[in-house]
């Protein structure tokens, strides 16, 4: 097989809800000229499935049946640089960001056989082509050899200040009080699942956004990309 002209990138970003991972990786993304793969969606599509299908988000035995039984296909395709994620050929990309969805998901991705797939079919989707992929367990798991890792976070006041204003530009009703609750529930079961939880890989820069705005963070994260990589 011919070899790529060009070496294959990636970059592993990790880090708790609400870090501002999916929107910082995606303008790093454009300003690199490379793709964004955000694995947030291909569990947030198995909860999908799950709260569709009536299987509890809770029930381990129900996941691991349906994980082997291959009925719920996730695949992911990219439209103008932009991720769509399907779930049996449909696109379901508009619906995951619905807080019941996103709860599901945090659920379902406790379960090693959840997770086993997925990490599988990221790492197929990683050999091909260079990308940003950001999650939970990039560094860790997915890609332990990628040359550059970065753990984004910020406090969790921080995190839930943010969220409660998009919420209000967005013209939805939002509770500060509320969002900062299950923000810090949700670290919780992130970071102390069995399985692949949440913590930075050792050679991770760890990048703390509490402070900075959204140009200054994704100016930090170019200069990480370049200090590892030099491009
Ligand atoms: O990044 P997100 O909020 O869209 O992720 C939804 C949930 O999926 C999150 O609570 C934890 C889980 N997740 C994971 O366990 N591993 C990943 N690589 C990405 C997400």
């Amino acid at each position: 097989m011919a070899k790529a002209s060009h070496p294959i990138i990636s970059i592993a970003v990790d880090g708790p809800v609400g870090a501002g991972k999916s929107t910082l990786c995606d303008a790093l993304a454009a300003r690199l000229g490379i793709l964004h793969l955000d694995t947030g969606a291909m569990y947030r599509a198995v909860g999908l499935y799950a709260l569709d299908n009536g299987i509890s988000s809770d029930d381990g035995p129900a996941l691991d049946a349906l994980m082997g039984s291959g009925a719920a296909k996730i695949g992911v395709s990219f439209e103008g640089g932009k991720q769509k994620t399907w779930l049996n050929g449909l696109d379901v990309t508009s619906r995951l960001r619905e807080e019941a969805v996103g709860a599901a998901a945090s659920a379902v991705s406790r379960f090693p056989s959840v997770r086993r797939e997925l990490v599988r079919a990221q790492q197929e989707i990683a050999k091909s082509q260079s990308l940003i992929i950001d999650g939970r367990d990039i560094g860790t798991v997915v890609l332990p050899d990628a040359k550059v890792k970065i753990f984004l976070t910020a406090t969790p006041e921080a995190r839930a200040r943010r969220r409660h204003a998009q919420l209000l530009a967005a013209g939805k009703d939002a509770d500060y009080g509320t969002i900062l609750e299950d923000l810090v529930k949700r670290d919780r079961q992130d970071q102390s699942r069995e399985c692949d939880p949440l913590r930075p890989a050792g050679d991770a820069v760890i990048l703390d956004t509490s402070g900075l705005d959204f140009d200054e963070s994704l100016q930090k994260m170019l200069e990480i990309v370049e200090s590892k990589h030099g491009i």
